[in-house]
């Protein structure tokens, strides 16, 4: 039996430690907001915050997660109200939208760590995150205005 926090909720479940978070979220927890990607650690779709710090939850298994607190795009904000959020329609970020889940993720957990990042942090910590509709431009402009 592994246990987890997911979203301020406990979780219990009988799945394999070595199943990867990601599959755990999507498939048991149906937690769909968290993207799958790669699989490989590669993309940041599946981007998570495990104890405040954003990690690829395909590349965690489910044994790692175990006694920790995982916040999914879902629990970011109880109305998708989360400051990233508000500057991600202010900015018109998404396109297909598939990725940005992980870069919301991603770019929460910068935020959370520093107020006000310089463009170069902020290049630093989203350089992992890809974006097929190349949105990068509008993520950093959303970030920037974060960061003033
Ligand atoms: Fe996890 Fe791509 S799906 S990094």
């Amino acid at each position: 039996m592994i246990e987890l926090t997911v979203n301020g909720e406990k979780h219990s479940t009988e799945a394999e430690g070595d199943m990867p978070l990601l599959w755990y979220l999507r498939d048991i927890a149906n937690l769909t907001g968290t993207k799958f990607g790669c699989g490989a650690g590669f993309c940041g779709a599946c981007t998570v915050h495990i104890d405040g710090t954003a990690q690829r939850s395909c590349s965690v298994p489910l044994s790692e997660a175990a006694n920790r607190e995982i916040t999914t795009i879902e629990g970011l904000a109880v109305n998708g109200d989360h400051p990233v959020q508000q500057a991600w329609a202010k900015h018109q970020v998404p396109q297909c939208g598939y990725c940005q889940p992980g870069q919301i993720m991603q770019a929460s957990s910068l935020l959370s760590d520093n107020p006000a990042p310089s463009s170069a942090d902020i290049d630093s910590a989203m350089q992992g995150n890809l974006c097929r509709c190349g949105t990068y431009p509008r993520i950093k402009a959303a970030l920037l205005d974060l960061a003033e």
